[in-house]
C-alpha cells in the first residue's frame, strides 16, 4: 500500500478506490493547505494528488523523497514545475478531455454575460433601480454573426468554435507562435478569447498594444489562466474605453483582492473559476485524477501524463 495526500476532498465516488488501494490523507478543509501542510503531507507521500491551487514546486519535489506520481486535478498544469518531477523520473498526469464541454460552455455563457450585460442588468433590478422599459436602455452588442477570434487551438477552443457554429458566428483562430494570425484576430474580432495554457510564452499575451489593437467595440474572454492577461493593462483598457468589455473567469490572484482596479470598473463581469464546476464534470475530473495516480503508483503509464 503506497501513501497518499489529497489536497481536498472531491465529488464523487472516485476517492474511496483511491481507499480502497492505499493509504490515503486527504486535506479536510475546504480552503488549500498552507504551504508548511502541503509540504508536511508530500514530505512522507508515495503519490501527491494536488489541485491548481497548490504550488507543486521544485523545493516541495526535492522535499518530497518517497514521491513516485503526481496527478494534479486540472488539464493545466502551470502550477506544477515539470522539469523538477521530470528531473526525478515522477510522472504528472492532468484531467483533459472531461472538462472541455462545460469550459467551452462557460466561455459562450460569459461571452453572452459581458455583450448583453446581464449581471449589470440583474444588479438593477434587484436595487430596485429599473423604473420601465426604454427604446435605448441597457443595449448591449449581440454574439450571433459575431467574429470571434479564437486564442489556442486545442481542446477547448475548437469546442467554443463548435457552439459559435449555432451563432452564425464568424471564427478566427491563432495558436501556439502564430503572432501574425493574433495579430490579425485581435485586430477584426469582436471577441477575444483564450484558450491556451499558462506557459512562459503565454504569460502576458494580452498586454496593453494588444488591448489597443482590440476594436473599441470589442470584448475580452478568459476562462484560461489569468496571467495570460496583463491585468493593469485590462483596467485601463476598460477605464479609457480601448475595449468595450471583458469578462474574467480566471484572474491573477485568485481571488481578485478588495481595492484591485479591476472591481471598479463597470463593464468588467467576474466569476470565481468555474470553466469546470459542474457536478458531472468535476465527478469525472476526480476518476480521471485518481487513475492517473493509481496507474502511477503502480508503475503503470498513466491514462494522461504531460511528461
Ligand atoms: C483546469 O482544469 O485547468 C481548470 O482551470 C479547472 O477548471
Amino acid at each position: 500500500m503506497a501513501r497518499c495526500f489529497v489536497t481536498r476532498d472531491l465529488p464523487g465516488p472516485a476517492l474511496e478506490r483511491l481507499r480502497a488501494a492505499h493509504d490515503v490523507e486527504v486535506w479536510p478543509q475546504r480552503t488549500a493547505p498552507p504551504r508548511e501542510e502541503l509540504l508536511r503531507g508530500a514530505a512522507t507521500a508515495d503519490g501527491l494528488l494536488a489541485m491548481l491551487t497548490d504550488a507543486v514546486d521544485a523545493e516541495l519535489i526535492a522535499g518530497a523523497r518517497k514521491l513516485r506520481a503526481i496527478s494534479n486535478y486540472a488539464v493545466g498544469t502551470d502550477n506544477i514545475d515539470i522539469a523538477a518531477a521530470s528531473a526525478r523520473g515522477i510522472p504528472v498526469g492532468n484531467t483533459p478531455d472531461v472538462l472541455t464541454d462545460s469550459t467551452a460552455d462557460l466561455a459562450v455563457a460569459l461571452m453572452l454575460a459581458v455583450a448583453r450585460r446581464l449581471p449589470e442588468g440583474e444588479r438593477l433590478v434587484r436595487a430596485g433601480e429599473w423604473k420601465t422599459w426604454e427604446p435605448a436602455f441597457m443595449l448591449g452588442r449581440d454574439l450571433h454573426s459575431a467574429t470571434v477570434g479564437i486564442v489556442g487551438a486545442g481542446r477547448i477552443g475548437n469546442a467554443v468554435a463548435d457552439r459559435l457554429e449555432g451563432f452564425r458566428c464568424r471564427i478566427q483562430r491563432a495558436g501556439r507562435g502564430d503572432d501574425e494570425g493574433l495579430q490579425r484576430l485581435l485586430a477584426e474580432s469582436d471577441f477575444v478569447t483564450l484558450h491556451c495554457p499558462l506557459t512562459a510564452e503565454t504569460r502576458g499575451l494580452i498586454g496593453e498594444a494588444e488591448l489597443q489593437r482590440m476594436k473599441p467595440t470589442s470584448y475580452l474572454v478568459n476562462t484560461a489562466r489569468g496571467p495570460i492577461v496583463d491585468q493593469r493593462a485590462l483596467a485601463r483598457a476598460l477605464g479609457e474605453g480601448w475595449i468595450a468589455g471583458a469578462a474574467l473567469d480566471v484572474t491573477d490572484p485568485e481571488p481578485l483582492p478588495a481595492g484591485d482596479p479591476l472591481l471598479d470598473v463597470p463593464n468588467l463581469v467576474v466569476v470565481p473559476h468555474l470553466g469546470s464546476a459542474t457536478h458531472r464534470t468535476r465527478e469525472a475530473m476526480a476518476a480521471s485524477a485518481v487513475d492517473n495516480l493509481i496507474a502511477g503508483l503502480a508503475g503503470r503509464p498513466m491514462p494522461n501524463s504531460v511528461n
